[in-house]
């Protein structure tokens, strides 16, 4: 593939992107992916330069491999030749960095005029921060003192999670990046928000006449999210053991999930106007005013030993860097209401956890059921409609209907229609990271997370961990592959409702089988 003649339509700004924490996993696994991805789509063009920064000493030529090496492994695309590898090799830089060494960052800021009129990038920069956050404030001052923000052209920071651990922390850090860079120059990333599956559900919902008018509490019973992982905590124990899945998994993915699902039509298809509404949805979240009730609408778990995959696995306190008498929960289930008009009184149960039996990211809308006083009700047991949307691992709707059972005369049977997104736009769509460093080199934040939300999010969430760090004792131990504390399932089942099983439940169409066992084993 010549990718000299790639064609740069809707392609990003030409610039140059510093990205810090150039050694570590996520530029490994995600970024250089990504960039590779832009480029062999034409999204990148020709004027684009990537410097690697990182504490560790690395040569220009062993850093060239390192991203080779990584998008070997993790890109959706892989080199044609050597030829083709080289000139995209050329784009690439590195250079070893203390992040509090002013003089360091002078050095940056004279190789990234270089770069500047190498690539003729007119000054753009992106400043991508895939570092711990109590570098971020640090990083953003030696920017400015080091010189990288004056001059022509945009600059821009993209930010990892976590955005702070409470929201005295957050207001914290924002305020000191406020120091140096204005809101709308902040790109803090939520990568489910770059799900092509969770992008899709505004235009699921507002493009169908299907949907539309249902969408409310007149016809919703209820919503269900669900965030399945079955990885354990891996390397990261010193970092979960301190946020626990309601800061690493709740404050953000599941929130920002909840306000897509939620939020009103915007009035323009603009960043700020959608966010705006996203704003709206998490000023309605209904705060838990005692301990009591966030006993009543939270269940926390954490990990025992169990079986994965017909694999032992050791529980989460035997985990590395773990306390062995953490009480860090591992998985949580939420009831949570959306205190507006539109959904006063639909109960939202969110649950996410790790070491679950399956990984699967779902949302699952209940319909009511028909009026009640029908023939067709008084005969039959009829099962509600469903409309879920399958964010990974597959991509795609399902819709979940009634119909009259093949060759019976009287029955009834819930029949499926399933999309399977990857088979109507192949498999080779981009992933999250490609999407959103490309909006973020477009300047489109649409995707990205403002500070009122993460703000209105945070006070939502301190509410919770203040009352369970008051009192530890309703944590409880679930065993690893099982779906997490039977308390999660009475969670529900107390208004009537059930989990409904998610991925892999219901291949193909025609009468499908839905059970759902109250014991931690769905079926
Ligand atoms: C991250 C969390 O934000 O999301 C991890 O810190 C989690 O703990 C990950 O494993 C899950 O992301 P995905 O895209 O694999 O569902």
């Amino acid at each position: 593939m010549n990718t000299a003649n790639h064609t740069t339509l809707n392609s990003s700004d030409r610039a140059v992107y510093f990205i810090f924490g150039a050694t570590g996993d996520l530029a490994q696994r995600k970024l250089f992916p990504a960039i590779y991805s832009m480029y062999r789509e034409g999204k990148l063009g020709q004027n684009f330069a990537v410097v690697g920064l990182a504490r560790r000493p690395r040569t220009r030529e062993q850093f060239r491999e390192d991203v080779q090496a990584s998008i070997e492994e993790f890109c959706r695309f892989k080199p044609d030749n050597n030829e083709e590898w080289n000139a995209f090799a050329e784009h690439f830089e590195y250079m070893s960095l203390d992040v509090s060494s002013v003089p360091g960052f002078v050095e940056l800021c004279k190789l990234a005029e270089q770069l500047d009129e190498r690539f003729e990038t007119g000054g753009n920069r992106l400043f991508y921060l895939a570092l711990a956050p109590e570098h971020f404030g640090i990083v953003a001052h030696n920017l400015k003192n080091g010189g990288l923000l004056e001059g022509d052209g945009w600059r821009r920071l993209v930010i990892e999670k976590p955005f702070g651990y409470d929201l005295s922390s957050a207001e914290k850090l924002n305020s000191e990046l406020c120091e140096v860079f204005k809101e709308e120059q902040i790109y803090r990333i939520d990568h489910y928000l770059g799900k092509e599956m969770v992008q899709n559900i505004g235009i699921i919902r507002f493009a169908n006449a299907f949907f539309e008018p249902l969408w409310n509490n007149k016809h919703i019973a209820n919503v269900q999210i669900t965030l399945g992982e079955t990885v354990g905590v891996e390397d990261r124990g010193g970092y979960y053991d301190r946020s626990g899945a309601l800061r690493d998994m709740g404050q953000n993915h599941m929130l920002q999930m909840i306000t897509m699902i939620a939020m009103e039509p915007p009035s323009r298809l603009n960043p700020e106007d959608i966010r705006d509404e996203k704003v709206k949805v998490l000023r309605s979240l209904r705060k838990y005013r005692s301990t009591e009730e966030v006993r009543g609408h939270v269940v926390r778990g954490q990990y025992a030993e169990g079986t994965l995959n017909g694999k032992p696995v050791p529980g989460y306190r035997e985990e590395d860097k773990v306390a062995p008498d953490s009480t860090t929960e591992t998985y949580f289930a939420a009831k949570v209401f959306v205190d507006n008009f539109r959904w006063a009184g639909v109960p939202f149960y969110i649950r996410t956890g790790k070491r679950l039996p399956a990984k699967a990211t779902e949302v699952v809308v209940e319909f009511k059921k028909v009026p009640d006083n029908v023939y067709l009700t008084e005969k039959h047991d009829l099962e509600p409609n469903l409309l879920v949307f399958r964010v990974q691992p597959m991509e795609g709707v399902y819709i979940r209907f009634n119909g009259k059972s093949t060759g019976s005369s009287e029955g009834i049977v819930p029949v499926a229609m399933d999309f399977a997104h990857s088979s109507g736009v192949g498999i080779n769509t981009p992933e999250a990271y490609e999407r959103l460093l490309y909006d973020a080199a477009r300047g489109d934040s649409t995707y990205f997370t403002r500070w009122d939300e993460v703000k209105l999010a945070w006070s939502f969430v301190d509410k919770i961990a203040e009352a369970w760090k008051e009192d530890t004792s309703d944590i409880r131990s679930y065993a690893a592959g099982s779906w997490g504390p039977v308390a999660s399932h009475e969670l529900l089942a107390k208004d009537g409702f059930k989990w409904w099983p998610v991925n892999g439940q219901r291949e193909g169409e025609g009468e499908i089988r839905l059970t759902n066992r109250v014991d931690g084993q769905e079926g």
